[in-house]
């Protein structure tokens, strides 16, 4: 039986990757930072928590990192914590750098004193290719323009890429573009938006704010791109590639299509930060804010993923509109629910 070490095991990633490799009958460890909360409170699918053997430590801490190895033995670890938000990193780009870079650079040399045979997964990014001309491959070149990207861009130098390099150790880097879920953080714009517009729906909010609403992203499923995660530590020499769904879509038609999800006309008016979108009645649901624009934006993402295709067998099964649909649906049966038992 396979042995799998899961770093971020809380996120939304962690949590569908745990699932699928359960299904494929592995052992699964998850690495968690020590938090007031109840563990299985955090990962919300208590199925799948009962299964997973939690351990303590975090990326700051080499010598949790080494009892977390030692004690799961892992023949696989998949490398998905991180301080994930992109436009936080503005804010907090020594953490950043810290988690984000160091963090890789503690596990890689941890997880090579105690078995220089085990394969890694790192959770590489789009935000890595940052300004360059879509559609972005593995060959395109990278050029980051937040302190996210730049300290992903760097772990992918210095330790997918060195450590594969010289030391020989099987890690690969899965560049992957947008992926989201119903279990999306609340924070990023996508759940953002189905969570807005399902309480607008039921009456329980007014309206909201967005930043900029052109930037394009290769949006895909989660669970999707957790196959191509395992995929990727089941080949004969470790490799890169991009996973992506190669549609990209900007911030204003995901709007448009989860309101056509839950039955909901809008119509835009006004530029720039006067811009609003008005519901059926003439009342403004969402606005525009300056604080949620970037310092600096990856304008256009759109992913080539012709070489994990061949490569690997993989293929993204959910597409934008069914995405979207999923999302908001979920959102609006929680919160009708909710409203249910409160009433
Ligand atoms: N979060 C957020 N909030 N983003 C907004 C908002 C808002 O109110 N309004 C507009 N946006 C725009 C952002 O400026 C960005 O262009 C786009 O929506 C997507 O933002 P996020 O959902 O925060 O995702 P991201 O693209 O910055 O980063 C995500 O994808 C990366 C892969 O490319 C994260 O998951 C990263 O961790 C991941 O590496």
């Amino acid at each position: 039986m396979k042995r799998a070490l899961i770093t971020g095991i809380t996120g939304q990633d962690g949590s569908y990757l745990a699932e699928y490799l359960l299904t494929k009958g592995y052992q699964v460890w998850g690495l968690m930072r020590r938090t007031s909360l109840d563990p299985l409170l955090r990962i919300n699918d208590l199925t799948v928590t009962r299964r997973i053997n939690i351990l303590y430590g975090n990326l700051r801490d080499s010598a949790s990192i080494q009892r977390a190895i030692e004690e799961s033995q892992p023949n696989e670890i998949y490398n998905l914590a991180a301080q994930s938000d992109v436009g936080i990193s503005f804010k907090v780009p020594e953490e950043t750098m810290e988690v984000n870079y160091y963090g890789l650079g503690r596990l890689v040399n941890e997880a090579m004193k105690i078995n220089s045979q085990v394969r890694i997964y790192q959770a590489s990014t789009s935000e890595m290719f940052g300004k360059t001309k879509p559609p972005q491959n593995e060959n395109s070149h990278f050029a980051p323009v937040s302190p996210y990207g730049e300290a992903k861009l760097k772990a992918h130098e210095d330790f997918v890429k060195g450590y594969r390099n010289t030391h020989g150790l099987y890690i690969c880097s899965g560049l992957l573009f947008n992926h989201e879920s119903p279990k999306r953080g609340e924070h990023f714009v996508t759940r953002k938006i189905t969570i807005s517009l399902a309480k607008i729906k039921l009456g329980l909010q007014d309206s909201f704010a967005l930043g900029n609403l052109e930037a394009k992203r290769d949006w895909g499923y989660a669970g999707d791109y957790v196959r191509a995660m395992h995929l990727m530590l089941q080949q004969d020499s470790p490799d890169d590639y991009v996973i992506a769904t190669g549609e990209s879509r900007s911030v204003r038609d995901f709007v448009e299509a989860a309101c056509r999800a839950l039955d909901m006309k809008i119509t835009w008016s006004g530029k720039g930060l006067d811009e609003v979108a008005k519901d059926k009645d003439g009342k403004t649901i969402l606005t525009i804010r300056k604080e949620f624009y970037r310092p600096a934006e990856v304008d256009y993402l759109l992913g080539d993923s012709t070489k994990a295709r061949e490569k690997l067998g993989w293929k993204p099964e959910v597409d934008f509109n069914g995405l979207v649909a999923m999302m908001a649906k979920s959102d609006l049966d929680f919160f009708r629910k909710e409203n249910h038992t409160r009433g």
